[in-house]
């Protein structure tokens, strides 16, 4: 299969691409596509450095009246949320504001999915962003229990991603919210070019089964030295 997929990619961008690639922790190691694992701890460093995400949902059946335009029911739409990487096992944390699109969509029994995207600092952009990893989670938002928010400290994780998001935790005067996370079931992840990337599905077991040290020590394409740890949100 990942076979298919590199002869397809060299076929479309042929072999002089090579000289646009960045260089990452895994690309070209032993000239080779990164394994399953590998790229599942490329997309989980991803998820760790990323604030923002797209989540996606689906708008239920047009039932009850509502303000809707009734010609988006089953329809998927894509917004930006705020997220934090405050659970060991990769499932996103989410700031769930009752009043939102994405979660009245949730309530009202759709799946949802998460897209992210690797940008490198300025300074390391590549030629080509085609080159660079993307990805989607997909599953389900399920409530944090009180005793889950407590054990993964999760107010104090969120804020230190969005300090500003302080004024909507669970609580506040302002709007109904409640902590969610989103349940990974599936990932689905595009590495670059299928020349020297993986491209395809990567199970739920492997998205949990890396580890904090592993997400720590990945480098991705045109991530700097790191100075410290300033970036280190969670855990
Ligand atoms: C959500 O996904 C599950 C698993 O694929 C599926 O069984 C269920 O029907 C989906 N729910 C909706 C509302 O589409």
């Amino acid at each position: 299969m990942r076979l298919i997929l590199a002869l397809a990619a060299t076929a479309i961008v042929g072999p002089a691409s090579a000289s646009l690639i960045p260089q990452s922790q895994y690309a070209f190691q032993n000239n080779r596509i990164p394994t399953v694992h590998e790229s599942a701890v490329m997309a989980r460093r991803i998820l760790h450095l990323s604030a923002l995400g797209t989540l996606s949902t689906v708008f239920p059946a047009a039932d009850a009246p509502s303000s809707r335009p009734a010609d988006v029911a089953g329809t998927s739409i894509g917004l930006i949320e705020y997220i934090a990487d405050c659970e060991p096992t990769g499932d996103p944390t989410l700031l769930a504001l009752d009043i939102a699109t994405t979660f009245k969509n949730a309530a009202a029994g759709s799946n949802a999915s998460l897209s992210l995207s690797w940008t490198p600092p300025p300074g390391s952009r590549p030629v080509s962003p085609a080159s660079l990893p993307r990805f989607a989670l997909t599953g389900y938002l399920e409530p944090l229990r009180t005793d889950e928010v407590a054990a993964h400290g999760i107010p104090a994780c969120f804020a230190r991603a969005h300090p500003d998001a302080r004024a909507w935790f669970p609580g506040n005067r302002i709007h109904a919210s409640r902590w969610a996370r989103l349940v990974v079931r599936e990932v689905y992840w595009v590495g670059g070019f299928g020349d020297r990337a993986y491209i395809g599905w990567i199970p739920s077991e492997e998205w949990r089964s890396v580890t904090r040290e592993e997400v720590r020590e990945c480098v991705l394409p045109g991530e700097k030295e790191r100075e410290g740890w300033r970036e280190w949100l969670g855990f």
